[in-house]
């Protein structure tokens, strides 16, 4: 029996937050055991907003040993850069002939980032989701884990399907995304109703995954409670909740028995013990990162090997995609 398709990707904008790790990269590593999964670094996304070339550069190899570092490994899925695998600039453009102007300007992550843009927006990033569509599309993709906030674009990825479909003859697949609840959406430590993003002006509001051990303790130390006073999981309180789930998913705990162990007992233990939750959970993967950074052939073997397999699959799709719009075949 074929195995399903996973399709996943980070941009390499910056440090990755314990939010793309709880919201996205932690599910990835346990989906590889069981399905056919490509895991790309999605460096022509990252490039809708202005980059610094060499950080571009350097941030692109350093998520790429964050994958292998939280457990990705390259002899059970495929991971590569995404500019290395021209198909999906290509099916990109096919699809962007395809999509609706009317559609694309209610994509709530680009009104937000062209409200503070104005007239300087570019179109890179009013057609950015067309482009996702057209990553998951070209593998064929039965799943998609990702954190809440890219649940539209994924809608926009399956409108895309179907309308390819009908217009011409089954030829994708309906992809569907994976988000877990809670864990799918972890909220800034300094606002509760902002999510957690390595591009937050205060620096307060993340962790990254490569945080440093006393910066975990002084961000956690200052992230906002409720005023309530008890470790409940509950909708009065966001700020707890958040820090909940972010102890849940780091130790395993479930929420009754978080409940349970700071019974009767203010915030402020219980955020002691979070920081070092963290800390714990993270040690391992900082620990792995480095070693991993230390070798880059073993990383260029990853990503050209990744590139290679991508290229290959990603290939078919297109030369279908080619055919059935009425291209000349080569
Ligand atoms: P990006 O790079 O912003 O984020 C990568 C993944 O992390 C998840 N995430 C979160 N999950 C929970 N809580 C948070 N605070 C949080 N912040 C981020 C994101 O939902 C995402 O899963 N457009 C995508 C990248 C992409 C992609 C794709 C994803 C490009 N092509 C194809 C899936 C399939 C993005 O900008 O993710």
């Amino acid at each position: 029996m074929e195995r399903k398709v996973v399709f996943s990707g980070v941009q390499p904008s910056g440090g990755l937050t314990i939010g793309n790790y709880i919201g996205a990269i932690r599910n990835w590593v346990s989906l590889q055991d069981e399905y056919d999964c490509y895991y790309s670094i999605v460096d022509l996304h990252a490039i809708t907003v202005p980059q610094v070339p060499k950080d571009l550069r350097k941030n692109t190899l350093e998520v790429l040993a964050l994958y292998l570092a939280c457990g990705l490994d390259p002899e059970k899925c495929t991971i590569f850069i995404q500019s290395h695998v021209s198909t999906h600039a290509e099916l990109a453009w096919v699809l962007n002939t395809m999509s609706y102007m009317g559609q694309l300007s209610r994509m709530t992550q680009y009104k937000d980032k062209s409200q503070k843009l104005g007239e300087s927006v570019n179109a890179g990033l009013f057609t950015y989701p067309v482009l996702m569509a057209a990553d998951i599309l070209l593998y064929q993709a039965d799943y998609v884990p990702v954190g809440q906030d890219q649940k539209q674009h994924l809608e926009l990825a399956r409108d895309l399907t179907d309308r390819f479909n009908n217009r011409y003859s089954p030829t994708f697949k309906v992809p569907e995304p994976l988000i877990k609840k809670e864990e799918g959406k972890i909220m800034s430590l300094q606002d509760p109703n902002k999510k957690m993003s390595k591009s937050d002006e205060n620096d307060n509001g993340f962790i990254l995954i490569l945080e440093k051990p006393d910066d975990i303790r002084r961000k956690i130390k200052r992230a906002v409670t409720d005023s309530i006073g008890e470790v409940r999981f509950s909708e009065e309180q966001p700020a707890i909740k958040n820090l909940m789930t972010i102890y849940s998913a780091f130790s395993g705990c479930s929420f009754e028995d978080i409940e349970k162990r700071y019974e009767g007992q203010g915030y402020k233990q219980f955020k002691e013990d979070l920081a070092e939750v963290v800390i714990e959970g993270l040690a391992p993967i900082q620990e792995r990162f480095k070693e991993i950074m230390n070798n880059k052939e073993y990383l260029e073997n990853v990503y050209k090997q990744g590139a290679e397999k991508a290229q290959y699959v990603s290939n078919k799709t297109l030369r279908k995609v080619y055919k059935k719009i009425g291209f000349v075949v080569k």
